[in-house]
C-alpha cells in the first residue's frame, strides 16, 4: 500500500486514495471527484442534500455488512478507511435502468427541482436494505426527518417511500453484500491508521490502551466521534485541527451490553447502536433518543460525544443523570469513574482533565419500583435542538411518600443540572398533586433560566413547571403519553 492513503470500497471496487488533508470532508471529495449528485445544501449536517449510505462490516448484518445514511458534509475522508461508500451514481441498474427507490420518487411526483432529491434517495436506500418490508407511514417519517425539500412538499416524497418495494425488484447491493464483504475483509487494516496533509494529522487507533495513551500524550488534539459537533468546527467555524484522534475504529469502544444489573454504553456507541437496546429497559428514553437530531445525525453521533461535549441543552444527559448513570473516565489507561452529574462544573468546565477520555457509561437498571420518565420540548418535534429537556426519576414507599427522587433538566442552567432543591421539597412526601405544586417554589430557586433564540425565560420556567405537574400526572393514571412519546 502507498504511504497516506486510505482504502474504501467505491463503484464496487476497492479505491486507494491519497489524503491530503485529514479534515477534508467526504462531500468535498466527492464533488471534486466527479460524483456531483451529491449536493451541498447546509454544510452542517441538517438538511440531508449531502446523505450517502456507509457500508461497514459488521458479521450480526444481513450479508456482513450495515448499510447506514449519514451526512457526507461533516464525515471527514479517513473515516471512509475500510468501509464501503456508496452515492447517488451507484445506484443505476444493468441497462441504465432507475432503482426502484428512484422510480418511486419519479412514480409518485416527489421531485421538482431536484436538488434534494439524491439526499433522499440515498436515506430511502438505506431503508430499502435495512428497514422492514412494509416500513409504514410513521416509520417514514423517521427516517426522512433528516432531509428537507424547499418545492415539492413531503407527502409524495413519503408516498414513494411506501412505494418502492411495491415494484418486487431487488438492486445489485442484494446480490453484491457477500462481495463487498469479502472486499472490506481485503482492507481490513490491523495497525492503527496514521495519515498526515495540510499540516494535519489523523489518527485511527484500534485499540482502547492505544487510543487513551495517544490523547494522554496528545491532550491538545481533537477526539472525533461522530462528528456531528467537530464536524461543524471545521465547515463552520473554519477551525483548523491539526490533531485528530478518531474513536471509532477502536475494538469494542461501541459495545453496548447487559451485564451486572446494569446497562454498559461505550464511549463510541451511537445513538443507533443504543436504540434498541434502550427502547427493552425505557421506551421514554428511546422515544427521546429518536427525536435526538435525524436518522443520519443518529448513525453518527455517539453518547460518548454527546456526554464529552456537555452541551447544557444536550439531549442525553437528563435522561442519563436521572436514572443515575455512571461514567468511567479514562486517562492513559487510569480509571475512574464518578456520577454522570459531577463531570460539569460550570457552562463548559468539566471535571475531566486534559488527555482524558470518556471511555464508558453504566445505567443501573436494577431499582425496583422507579418510575422515569424524559420529555423534550423544542419547536419542531424532529431534528430540533431543545428549548428544555427534562428527565424524572422516582421511587414510592408503601405509604405512597416519595423514597427517592431524581429531577434533571437541560436547557435550564448553564449545565445539565439536578434540580437539588425541588428533590428535597419532594422527598418524604406523599406523591401528590398539593405535593407538586408545593415544589414550584423550590424549582423556582433551583433555576433561574435565561432568554435565548430557543424560548425566553420566563417560557422555561413555566415548561419546566409543567412538565413536572405532567409526569406527576402520568405517573398517577391522570393522563396518557403523547403521540410523540411512542413515536416509532
Ligand atoms: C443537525 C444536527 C442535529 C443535532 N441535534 C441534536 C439534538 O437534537 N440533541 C442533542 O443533544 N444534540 C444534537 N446535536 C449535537 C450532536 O449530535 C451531539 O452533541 C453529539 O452527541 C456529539 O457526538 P459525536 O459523536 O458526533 O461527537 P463529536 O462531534 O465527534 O465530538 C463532540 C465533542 O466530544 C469530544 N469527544 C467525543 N467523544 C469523546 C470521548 N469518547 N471522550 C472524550 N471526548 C470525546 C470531541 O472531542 C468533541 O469535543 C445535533 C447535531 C447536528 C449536526
Ligand atoms: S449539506 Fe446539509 S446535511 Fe450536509
Ligand atoms: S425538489 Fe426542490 S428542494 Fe426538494
Amino acid at each position: 500500500m502507498m504511504a497516506n492513503t486510505i482504502r474504501f470500497v467505491l463503484g464496487g471496487e476497492i479505491r486507494e486514495v491519497p489524503v491530503t488533508d485529514p479534515t477534508q470532508t467526504v462531500l468535498q471529495w466527492l464533488r471534486a471527484n466527479r460524483r456531483p449528485g451529491t449536493k451541498e445544501g447546509c454544510a452542517e449536517g441538517d438538511c440531508g442534500a449531502c446523505t450517502v449510505v456507509l457500508g461497514t462490516r459488521d458479521p450480526a448484518a444481513e450479508g456482513g455488512i450495515r448499510y447506514r445514511a449519514v451526512n457526507a458534509c461533516i464525515v471527514f475522508v479517513p473515516q471512509l478507511d475500510g468501509r464501503q461508500l456508496i452515492t447517488v451514481e451507484d445506484l443505476k441498474l444493468p441497462g441504465g435502468a432507475l432503482h426502484p427507490v428512484q422510480r418511486a420518487l419519479v412514480d409518485c411526483h416527489g421531485s421538482q427541482c431536484g436538488f434534494c432529491t439524491p439526499g433522499f434517495v440515498m436515506s430511502l436506500f438505506a431503508e430499502f436494505h435495512e428497514g422492514p418490508q412494509d416500513p409504514g407511514r410513521e416509520r417514514l417519517l423517521d427516517v426522512l426527518a433528516g432531509n428537507l425539500c424547499r418545492c415539492t412538499g413531503y407527502r409524495p416524497i413519503v408516498e414513494a417511500g411506501m412505494t418502492m418495494r411495491r415494484y418486487g425488484i431487488g438492486d445489485a447491493f442484494d446480490a453484491a453484500r457477500a462481495q463487498a464483504a469479502a472486499l472490506l475483509d481485503g482492507i481490513r487494516r490491523t495497525e492503527d491508521l496514521t495519515v498526515t496533509g495540510a499540516g494535519r494529522t489523523f489518527h485511527a487507533p484500534r485499540r482502547l490502551d492505544r487510543l487513551a495513551r495517544l490523547f494522554a500524550v496528545h491532550p491538545d488534539a481533537t477526539i472525533l466521534a461522530g462528528g456531528t459537533d467537530v464536524g461543524l468546527w471545521v465547515t463552520k467555524q473554519h477551525r483548523d485541527l491539526k490533531t485528530v484522534i478518531s474513536v471509532s475504529e477502536v475494538a469494542g469502544f461501541a459495545a453496548v451490553v447487559e451485564r451486572d444489573g446494569a446497562l454498559q454504553i461505550g464511549g463510541g456507541a451511537t445513538y443507533s447502536d443504543l436504540l434498541p437496546v434502550v427502547d427493552r429497559h425505557f421506551p421514554d428514553f428511546a422515544a427521546l433518543l429518536r427525536r435526538l437530531g435525524s436518522v443520519q445525525i443518529r448513525n453518527s453521533g455517539t453518547m460518548g460525544g454527546n456526554v464529552a461535549n456537555g452541551s447544557p441543552i444536550g439531549d442525553s444527559m437528563p435522561a442519563l443523570i436521572a436514572l443515575g448513570t455512571t461514567v468511567v473516565l479514562n486517562h492513559g489507561g487510569t480509571r475512574r469513574e464518578m456520577p454522570l452529574e459531577d463531570l460539569y462544573l460550570d457552562y463548559k468546565e468539566q471535571a475531566r482533565v486534559p488527555g482524558e477520555l470518556v471511555e464508558a457509561l453504566t445505567i443501573p437498571l436494577d431499582v425496583p419500583g422507579r418510575q422515569f420518565a424524559t420529555y423534550k420540548v423544542s419547536k419542531r418535534l424532529d431534528q430540533d435542538i431543545s428549548a428544555v429537556c427534562a428527565a424524572y426519576a422516582i421511587t414510592l414507599n408503601p405509604a405512597g411518600k416519595v423514597a427517592t427522587a431524581r429531577i434533571t433538566y437541560g436547557g435550564m442552567a448553564v449545565t445539565p443540572r439536578r434540580a437539588a432543591r425541588t428533590e428535597a421539597s419532594l422527598r418524604g412526601r406523599p406523591w401528590s398533586l398539593e405535593t407538586v405544586l408545593g415544589a414550584y417554589a423550590a424549582l423556582a430557586e433551583d433555576f433561574q433560566p435565561i432568554s435565548d433564540m430557543r424560548a425566553s425565560a420566563e417560557y422555561r420556567s413555566r415548561i419546566a413547571r409543567n412538565l413536572l405537574m405532567r409526569f406527576y400526572l402520568e405517573t398517577t393514571g391522570q393522563a396518557g403519553r403523547p403521540a410523540e412519546a411512542t413515536h416509532a
